[in-house]
């Protein structure tokens, strides 16, 4: 087993972690306050690869691979996660295209995903009483001669207000799972309505809007794969989406333990730095060996689906671990901060409140055990 990066993995490290430090990170505070959708960014992040970075370069992408994908997302999350989730997305749509989609397809949508000119990709598949139960959505497309006709609403759609481009799941027939279809919509087709924002508790940069589809009229040539396949392409892009949101939660956690360390050298209590006392110290470890185990599991998960091996368990596994241990680094490093964790001065307030989503989106933690159980009870036979 061999853990050194690649040149190309460190080179995408390195160019993700240059642009995080230098352009993501210093507006990270003001795009979380201001709820501003950090579309500039994405234009920047497209032209360095990173909206596309395991798509081939035939289609504009990076061509570096799903560990490389894996590195970068985990540098602009530790930078700010309200832009990484529209990366991750965005990443995700072109992905799909690129597996599912017919050459044209791929030529019009997918570089205009992966080169920042459709700002960003969005992926609408949960409904107002469809979130985990995926299968049970009920918008529907009907065939009218040479179009696909939507209707039917969609719930907690990322960059849905911004996305040129989007992958939107609706019922072809009444056949449960097997009656779902993916379809290419591109933002502003009429029919196509955005509803207002919603009013987050973290991730406050990134644009989440239900969507509307009345009458919405899309080629039939906007089918993605075969009629009916919908429901498995939905699950073959959410085990790779999910490597991402492990990758995001790695970087949120690795940002708050370093800005705890950086707190602890400097904040004095009873006469020396409170890095001296062993309670915090201890604390520290434990963040540093769960984020250690974290970080593994994520890569794991990249590097099986790099090879082309099955990786759903891997996959499911790694994001229930690094979200719910983001979510535990982000509070210890609260903890650490004391009253000063607790005030936007410092930034692990907005770590803690962008960890918080992510053992709920791209499938809740229970969704992820129900999956790993599923592939455990598949692989041991009796
Ligand atoms: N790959 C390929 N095929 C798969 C698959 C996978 N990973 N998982 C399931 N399938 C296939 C099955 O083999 C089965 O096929 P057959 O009928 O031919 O045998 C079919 O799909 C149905 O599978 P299940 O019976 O397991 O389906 P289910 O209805 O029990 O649902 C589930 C399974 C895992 C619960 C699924 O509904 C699920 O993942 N739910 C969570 C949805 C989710 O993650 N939503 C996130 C929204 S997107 C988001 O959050 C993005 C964002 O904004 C950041």
């Amino acid at each position: 087993m061999d853990f050194t990066l690649t040149e190309t993995q460190t080179l995408i490290r390195d160019t993700a972690r240059k642009v995080a430090r230098e352009v993501v990170a210093p507006q990270a505070r003001a795009v979380d306050r201001e709820e501003r959708f950090p579309k500039e960014v994405y234009t920047q992040l497209g032209e360095l690869g990173l909206l596309g970075v395991n798509v081939p370069e035939a289609y504009g992408g990076a061509e570096a691979g799903v560990v490389s994908y894996a590195l970068a997302m985990m540098e602009i999350s530790a930078a700010c996660a309200s832009t990484s989730v529209g990366m991750a997305v965005t990443n995700m749509a072109a992905e799909l295209i690129c597996t599912y989609g017919t050459e044209e397809q791929k030529k019009k949508h997918v570089t205009a995903l992966v080169s920042g000119r459709a700002v960003a990709g969005a992926f609408a598949l949960s409904e107002p009483h469809a979130g985990s139960d995926a299968g049970a959505l009920r918008t529907s497309a009907t065939r009218k001669g040479d179009r696909w006709v939507l209707n039917g609403a969609k719930q907690w759609i990322t960059s849905g207000a911004y996305a040129g481009v989007m992958v939107v799941w609706a019922r072809t027939s009444s056949e449960g799972n097997k009656g779902l279809s993916c379809f290419i919509v591109e933002g502003g087709t009429p029919g196509l309505i955005v509803g207002r924002a919603e009013d987050k508790m973290g991730l406050r940069g990134s644009n989440t809007v239900p969507l509307t589809f009345e009458s919405c009229e899309v080629p039939l040539e906007n089918l993605l794969g075969r009629e009916g396949d919908g429901f498995k392409l939905a699950m073959v892009a959410l085990d790779g989406g999910r490597i991402g949101i492990s990758a995001q939660a790695c970087g949120v956690a690795r940002a708050a333990l370093e800005a705890s360390v950086r707190y602890a050298k400097e904040r004095k209590a009873f006469g020396q730095p409170i890095a001296e006392f062993q309670g915090l110290r201890w604390m520290m470890a434990d963040m540093q060996t769960r984020l250690s185990a974290a970080e593994l599991l994520c890569l794991r998960a990249a590097q099986l689906k790099e090879a082309k091996r099955p990786f759903s368990r891997e996959a499911s596994m790694a994001k229930l671990f690094c979200s719910e241990t983001s979510n535990w680094v982000c509070d210890r490093a609260v903890q650490i901060h004391g009253g000063y964790g607790y005030i936007d001065e410092f930034p692990v307030e907005r770590y803690l409140r962008d960890a918080r989503v992510q053992t709920i989106y791209e499938g809740t933690s229970e969704i992820q055990r129900l999956v790993i159980a599923r592939e455990i009870f598949k692989a041991v036979g009796a």
